[in-house]
């Protein structure tokens, strides 16, 4: 038999023992962390974890403490710190990657303090995470009536508005019978320059890659319309039923843009659902050049998106909207009694996000945003989507007047993609050539761009998506590379 009452006379908590104590050591932290992030530029953009400290990170779980929180901390700043991906330096120009603000980090740690899970209840977070949809619908032109959900990524948000197509096709047949029962075999249609995500999503709603149709893209790495529309005519000659189409608001390795607006015009003519993956571009819609080829995002049933990317908000926050909000619940919802609302009391308030995704349990990712927001105001992110945009521009030229660099395609949004071509040697050979000084820009520590292969050719990948970069950076990027390409030729 358990002694309970003998477990119960040592009871415990995981609050301080001292709470001064860890008081002084918190302000040192918050000291530490201004310190950091205001000379973050004299710092390397990428370091390698050296192996000593790989082999640290793969001791045994602690039993016991291993020493006290000031302790524990020092090995943060000498073992972790430094080694971080980087996406909080000037000249990060990796993947997609925001940077983060100082008030996200204080959002961060009240969102923390108030370890708010949002699946449910009357209680603040859930108000303001409300607002902030209601400000990313203002934002891309969606109706009031249109739902949303904050999600841990693009990846997420995107597998979301899938589901929610799949569940809203013939009044949420495939909930009850399953794809397996339904007559139709469902068929969904993007571009090949589609992020990954979208085919794992795919996948998961269970349509399966056989019936995902990759169109073919034009020259700009757009998806090639006329292809398209002889896929679809194809497929409903077959019998097959269209239910979805992926525009792309800037690709993931070009930024490219596809038509919107024409693909918009298909799904209404051929009752499909029109979604978009607007991860990287979204935001941008407001941002005067872009209006033209972003004005159509208001006319999708669905737009996922990344506050971590252009909004530079701290990690992570994705979100989707969707149009019709009764189609959103109606994918999702199940009535349990556990989590039914009540009238008045904790379990009374709105309702729940969980109505609306998959995941119950939610941080409050919205506080970062909602403290953003009215500390600069949405002009000054457009201000600085609009800086990036004009550094992907003037990027460009540098590589323009520099005689051994080489554009692989016009910029189109904030993704430059270029090489190192001294002249003599084929594709291939530059193609060894340009990792390998990829590679060396990154040990140098000067500077974190990414790389892609277009058509065959590896290119270094600069996306900016950075508010501390400059125009300077920019310049030493071009030098770095140029010199860089340099050494390695001898
Ligand atoms: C176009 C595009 N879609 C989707 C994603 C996935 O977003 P996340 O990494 O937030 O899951 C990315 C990521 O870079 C992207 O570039």
């Amino acid at each position: 038999m358990v002694n309970y009452n003998e477990i119960l006379e040592t009871e415990e908590t995981l609050d301080p023992s001292d709470w001064e104590a860890q008081r002084l050591l918190a302000h040192r932290m918050i000291d530490d962390v201004f310190s950091f992030v205001s000379g973050v530029r004299e710092q390397p953009a990428w370091q390698p974890v050296p192996e000593k400290v790989k082999d640290l990170l793969q001791a045994s779980v602690p039993a016991a403490p291993t020493g006290d929180l000031t302790s524990i901390y020092e090995r943060f700043k000498k073992d972790i710190l430094p080694y971080r991906k980087g996406s909080i330096h000037p000249m990060f120009f990796s993947w997609v990657e925001g940077n983060g603000t100082i008030t996200g980090v204080l959002a961060d740690m009240l969102a923390s303090t108030m370890n708010s899970n949002l699946a449910i209840g009357d209680h603040s977070a859930v108000y303001v995470e409300r607002q902030v949809i209601e400000w990313m619908k203002q934002w891309l032109g969606f109706p009031a009536t249109a739902s949303g959900i904050f999600t841990g990524g693009g990846s997420v948000a995107n597998v979301t508005a899938l589901i929610v197509a799949r569940n809203a096709y013939r009044d949420g047949v495939a909930r009850e019978e399953g794809l397996k029962h339904m007559p139709e075999q469902l068929v969904v249609y993007c571009s090949t320059e589609t992020h990954n995500c979208v085919f794992k999503a795919v996948e998961t709603i269970g349509i399966g890659n056989r019936y995902l149709r990759r169109i073919p893209v034009t020259a700009g790495f757009t998806i090639d319309m006329e292809l398209l529309r002889l896929q679809l005519e194809k497929d409903k000659r077959a019998g097959l039923t269209p239910l979805c189409l992926i525009g792309n608001a800037g690709t993931v390795n070009t930024g490219a843009i596809d038509p919107l607006e024409e693909m918009a015009a298909i799904c209404r003519q051929e009752s499909m659902w029109f979604h978009i993956d607007g991860a990287i571009g979204a935001l941008a819609k407001p941002v005067p050049e872009m209006q033209d080829a972003f004005q159509a995002i208001a006319l999708a049933d669905s737009v996922a998106f990344d506050l971590h990317k252009w909004m530079y908000v701290n990690y992570e926050a994705g979100c989707l909207l969707v149009r019709d909000g009764i189609a959103h619940k109606n994918a999702f919802s199940h009535p349990a009694n556990y989590l039914a609302r009540h009238e008045r009391g904790l379990a009374g308030g709105p309702e729940s996000f969980s109505g609306y995704g998959l995941e119950l349990s939610r941080s409050f990712k919205s506080l970062k945003i909602w403290m953003g927001l009215q500390e600069q105001g949405m002009d000054k992110y457009l201000r600085l989507i609009r800086q990036n945009i004009a550094q992907a521009f003037y990027l460009q030229q540098l590589v323009h007047e520099t005689d051994t660099l080489e554009m692989l395609t016009p910029v189109t949004l904030n993704i430059v993609c270029y090489r190192y071509n001294p002249g003599g040697q084929d594709d291939d050979q530059l193609n060894v050539l340009n990792k390998e000084l990829l590679m060396r820009l990154h040990e140098s520590g000067v500077a974190a761009p990414s790389y892609t292969i277009l058509g065959g050719r590896y290119a270094i990948r600069v996306s900016i998506t950075n508010h501390r970069t400059t125009r300077a950076d920019l310049q030493k990027l071009v030098s770095h590379t140029v010199l860089t390409g340099k050494e390695i030729m001898g």
